[in-house]
């Protein structure tokens, strides 16, 4: 059997035992060659290399068209392996490790000089995470070495949730993409640091900050208000300072609460048609009908945040297909998930408009 390829990536199916098995031999073994393959995880699509080989993770920067400045996640299959690439495991991380893992929670530990300098950007710090999905824990294992992975986008997109929205931005720069079908989490794995006191969050995901502090048994802090451009000097996490998960067009996200938020969004949207602009809305179930534009994606309803956040990114995507001209979204209460789904859109907005 020939796996179908696009642009010279070949898709790696995995639809019965059989199948998979091939898929994760030939995929584990383009990894131990220092190649690139993306591969399903239960929050977005990651793109793999060995994290211990600094000519394979260098491979990450350049198709991802990455900054050199933003470090790598490392997978591994549960915190044995953590063991050979840290420090340390503060008893923090023990215990959430425990609770969460294997899962959407990214831990931050000192590395040890294993790890290369490029896979954390020049940090002294890695960060570390099991994921949940079992063809990526399969994969990590066959190929016997730890992958440092970054969502398998061009730097700067949406994350891709599909193996599709991998080859769109990745067909012909890498070599494979395993394909497990749809994400399920939708937003990329919360990162905590416990290297200072107290813990602090650097990127809010499916593990959320209610589920960490109740864990811990104690506050933590929140630093990801906000678009993270407003660090002076060095951001906690070099992420946070870039614009993300951009669709093509330009993106208003209207935060805010009842009336005043509808009545924004419908004004918004009136002024850009009236303009003679294609209007696309990303609105949430309550609000569906507040303006007869031509082009509405509801993400959920405004109580079920998990669903808008496995959404989301799909979304974002299928604006650009969809030839709007601006894009006008709905904002969503900060608790929750709602926190994920909102550091997302922000990331991805032009202009942030808050009503009160
Ligand atoms: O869910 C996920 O985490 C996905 C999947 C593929 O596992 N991966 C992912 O990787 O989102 P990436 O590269 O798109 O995001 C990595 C984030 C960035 O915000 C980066 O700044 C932060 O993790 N990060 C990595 N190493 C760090 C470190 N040593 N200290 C602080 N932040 C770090
Ligand atoms: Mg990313």
């Amino acid at each position: 059997m020939t796996w179908p390829r696009v642009k010279g990536t070949i898709i790696l199916k995995a639809g019965n035992p059989q199948e998979e098995d091939r898929a994760l031999e030939y995929a584990a073994g383009i990894l131990k060659n220092g190649g690139l393959v993306a591969f399903p995880t239960e929050t977005v699509y990651g793109l793999g290399a060995n994290a211990l080989d600094p000519e394979a993770v260098q491979g990450i920067y350049k198709v991802k068209i990455r900054p050199a400045d933003n470090p790598l996640i490392v997978h591994v299959t549960g915190i044995e392996q953590v063991k050979e690439l840290v420090r340390f495991i503060p008893h923090e991380a023990a215990v959430l490790a425990g609770h969460f893992w294997p899962g959407p929670l990214t831990l931050v530990f000192t590395k040890k000089e294993l790890v290369p300098d490029i896979t954390t950007a020049g940090l002294s710090s890695v960060a570390v995470r099991v994921p949940a999905h079992p063809l990526a824990l399969k994969l990590i294992s066959r190929a016997g070495i730890p992958l440092a992975a970054p969502s398998a986008n061009l730097s700067g997109r949406p994350s891709p949730t599909t193996a599709d929205h991998v080859l769109e931005d990745m067909a012909g720069r890498i070599a494979a993409v395993l394909d497990g079908g749809a994400c399920s989490v939708g937003v990329e794995s919360t990162v905590l640091s416990l290297l200072s006191s107290p813990p602090a969050l650097l990127r809010p995901g499916g593990v959320t900050f209610e589920m960490l502090e109740a864990v811990l048994q104690k506050k933590i802090l929140d630093l990801t208000a906000g678009k993270g451009e407003d660090f002076k000097g060095v951001p906690p996490s070099p992420g946070m300072k870039y614009r993300h998960y951009a669709p093509r067009v330009p993106l208003y996200l209207v935060e805010g609460e009842g009336s005043a938020q509808k009545r924004q969004l419908v004004a918004l949207s009136e002024s850009f048609t009236l303009q003679g602009r294609r209007v696309g809305l990303i609105l949430f179930e309550e609000s569906e009908g507040i303006f007869p534009a031509p082009i509405v994606k509801v993400l959920s309803s405004r109580k079920d945040p998990r669903l808008a956040a496995e959404r989301l990114f799909a979304v974002l995507r299928s604006m650009d297909s969809l030839d709007v001209d601006v894009i006008v979204a709905e904002g969503l209460d900060e608790k929750e998930m709602g926190r994920a789904v909102m550091n997302r859109l922000r990331k991805a907005a032009t202009e942030v408009i808050r009503v009160e």
